[in-house]
């Protein structure tokens, strides 16, 4: 036995001070930038929370309109990251061949390790852009479809969906997206965003740090949780087989994906705005997606029974995501570019800010393997 003290998972450690956003886990409250995450989704648009992420204030009028106009500019992909998406796309997991061209976009710029938090703003406003044109292409080869080009006339969201999904989306999807953006942002000390703080502490550039944390998001504890929790939907088949579900995976100790939260032990805010957009397209589209919808419903209200209140395990972000991308005609392998297209901007405003402070990640472990084995020949050995 050592004396050490063992924090594992990081559980309830501080490893930095920032003023990027506040997630209060017991009141279930989310603020960006001291704005709460309600009037956020609700008045403000996915171009204007970027701003105010990465500038640390709203913008004006003609601020948000040049800071549109650059996204628009850097939407475009160069021939070779279009090359690497065509060749990856179809067998690789989507995130593999984001994080793939996210390298290959960082040998276009000539310096790509910057300083200068105004030159890595800018170099933040580039890959927000492209990250965006990236996951649209992922998503068309992998259906084996042409890519389609970025459309000017359309915001940075509605603009993402109607290159994926090959349709201009209406009032309703292109609210429904950009909402979806807004909420998946930012979301302080995640493990995704701890991954490209590790990556930049090293003083690596901004694009690595990104890569680091595409490569982070990808497992179903983090970023993959929307898709287990629509895959655990689709198994369930039938609402009226939920509550019999559940109580089976509870009972032989499974976990239900989109449920829980290391910081959350009330009900995540980002969950409950989109449970009402849930409420609102409950029995409106085609056959399938309303029987994933009525599941969700129905499985959130059993497991708050079974476990809210008395072990603080709440429905979280993921577990609504997924029915309502189906219905923006977003497939589940789809459903991670979504994310990582718009937490982009919250990993670089992360990034920017730690290297104003910045001090290399170094933790210690506790050795606990043996110490002067004698060295044996491979002949020898038996
Ligand atoms: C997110 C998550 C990893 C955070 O959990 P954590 O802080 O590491 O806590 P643990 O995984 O150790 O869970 C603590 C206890 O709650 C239970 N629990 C946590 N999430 C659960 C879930 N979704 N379903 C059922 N039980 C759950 C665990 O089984 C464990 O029970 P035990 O103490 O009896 O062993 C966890 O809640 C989880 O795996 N959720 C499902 C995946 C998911 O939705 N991820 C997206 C997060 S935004």
């Amino acid at each position: 036995m050592s004396g050490n003290m063992i924090h594992s998972g990081l559980e309830g450690v501080y490893i930095e001070k920032s003023s990027i956003c506040k997630v209060d886990g017991e009141k279930g409250k989310l603020y960006y930038r001291g704005y709460c995450i309600e009037d956020l989704a609700e008045k403000s648009t996915y171009e204007e929370v970027c701003y105010l992420i990465l500038y640390n204030k709203l913008p004006k009028k003609k601020e948000l309109e040049e800071f549109s106009e650059k996204l628009k500019r850097e939407r475009t992909l160069s021939k070779e990251v279009l090359e690497i998406i065509k060749n990856m796309a179809a067998k690789a997991h989507v995130l593999d061949t984001l994080r793939t061209a996210m390298s290959a976009i960082s040998a276009d710029d000539p310096e790509p390790y910057s300083a200068d938090e105004s030159v890595n703003i800018e170099k933040a406003i580039r890959i927000i852009a492209k990250t965006a044109t990236i996951s649209a292409a992922i998503g068309r080869t992998k259906k084996g479809k042409e890519i389609i080009q970025p459309d000017n006339s359309l915001d940075h969201s509605e603009n993402f969906l109607y290159m994926l999904t090959g349709n201009k989306p209406d009032r309703e999807k292109t609210k429904l997206i950009d909402v979806m953006f807004i909420l998946h942002a930012e979301h302080s000390s995640n493990a995704s965003t701890f991954g490209a703080l590790v990556a930049c502490s090293t003083l690596a550039d901004i694009y690595s740090a990104v890569v680091a944390g595409e490569a982070t998001l990808k497992g179903p504890l983090h970023g993959g949780a929307d898709e287990a929790a629509v895959r655990m939907m689709e198994s369930i088949g039938d609402p009226a087989n939920t509550e019999k579900y559940i109580d089976e995976a509870l009972a032989g100790k499974k976990k239900i994906m989109g449920f829980g939260h290391r910081v959350y032990k009330a009900y995540d805010p980002r969950a409950k705005i989109l449970k009402r957009y849930l409420d609102e397209i409950d029995g409106n589209d085609e056959e399938d997606i309303n029987k994933l919808v009525r599941i969700a419903l129905t499985a959130e209200k059993i497991m708050i029974e079974r476990l809210g209140k008395s072990h603080g395990i709440w429905p979280n972000v993921d577990f609504f995501a997924g029915p309502l991308y189906m219905h923006m005609g977003i497939k589940p392998e789809m459903f991670d570019t979504v994310f990582s297209s718009s937490r982009t901007v919250g990993w670089c405003a992360h990034v920017i800010e730690y290297w104003k402070d910045n001090k290399l990640f170094r933790p210690l472990e506790e050795y606990t393997g043996k110490t002067d084995l004698e060295y044996i020949p491979i002949e020898q050995r038996r």
